[in-house]
């Protein structure tokens, strides 16, 4: 299965991809695209030598001409699922047609708790005792689309932003992969009976 990754920042969570999914059971990472010119995402992607674009808002009229240029290119490097891999804009519609049920998203929370932006910040001001993750498929809305795995850590006495990542990075750099191994595997599906719950067979 092609693999293609969006990523604004740092990419750590691309590199877990890089170390933990790239070039084994049949998948590879074909493209990396970023809305940062800058992003050191970039140039882990440059290191594994995976071709690597940057595509900023002032090159494009509007969000959803940039969002088409970037799924013409993901396209024409053969990306069968796209993940965004801490990507912080949010996708067109057209986008998402074009990569139907094949848009997935890592989120420093428990969703539906805190999407959107400074999750964890969210969080700590609402004073929650148990953060975690969330890998979802992206639907239309913000942080909205169908869970594929969470996992929760209890941190009774976290005050920092910067504490709380430290303790759910590893814990993305795990799910992320994972989700991506088991969709390549076939083994992600929806129920017919509630198509928001997913359903994976292990
Ligand atoms: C990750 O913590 C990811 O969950 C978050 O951005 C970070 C990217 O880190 N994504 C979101 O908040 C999306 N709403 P990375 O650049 O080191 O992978």
């Amino acid at each position: 299965m092609n693999v293609a990754v969006l990523a604004s920042g740092t990419g750590t969570n691309l590199q877990a991809l890089f170390d933990h999914v790239h070039g084994s059971e049949g998948i590879s990472i074909v493209a990396v695209a970023s809305d940062k010119p800058d992003a050191p995402a970039l140039e882990r992607a440059r290191v594994a030598r995976v071709p690597a674009r940057a595509f900023p808002a002032e090159g494009f009229p509007d969000r959803s001409g940039r969002d088409l240029a970037i799924a013409d290119w993901l396209t024409s490097q053969g990306a069968e699922l796209v993940v965004l891999a801490g990507y912080m804009q949010l996708l067109s519609e057209e986008f998402l047609a074009r990569f139907p049920d094949r848009v997935i998203n890592v989120h420093p929370a428990l969703l539906p708790a805190f999407p959107g932006l400074a999750a964890v910040e969210q969080a700590i001001s609402y004073g929650v005792k148990v953060f975690g993750v969330t890998v979802h498929f992206v639907d239309g809305g913000v942080d909205s689309g169908p869970v594929i795995l969470q996992r929760a850590i209890e941190l009774p006495s976290a005050r920092e932003p910067a504490e709380v990542l430290e303790r759910l990075h590893p814990i993305e750099h795990e799910l992320l992969p994972e989700a991506v191994r088991l969709i390549a595997r076939g083994a992600v599906s929806f129920d017919p009976a509630n198509p928001r719950r997913v359903v994976i067979e292990r």
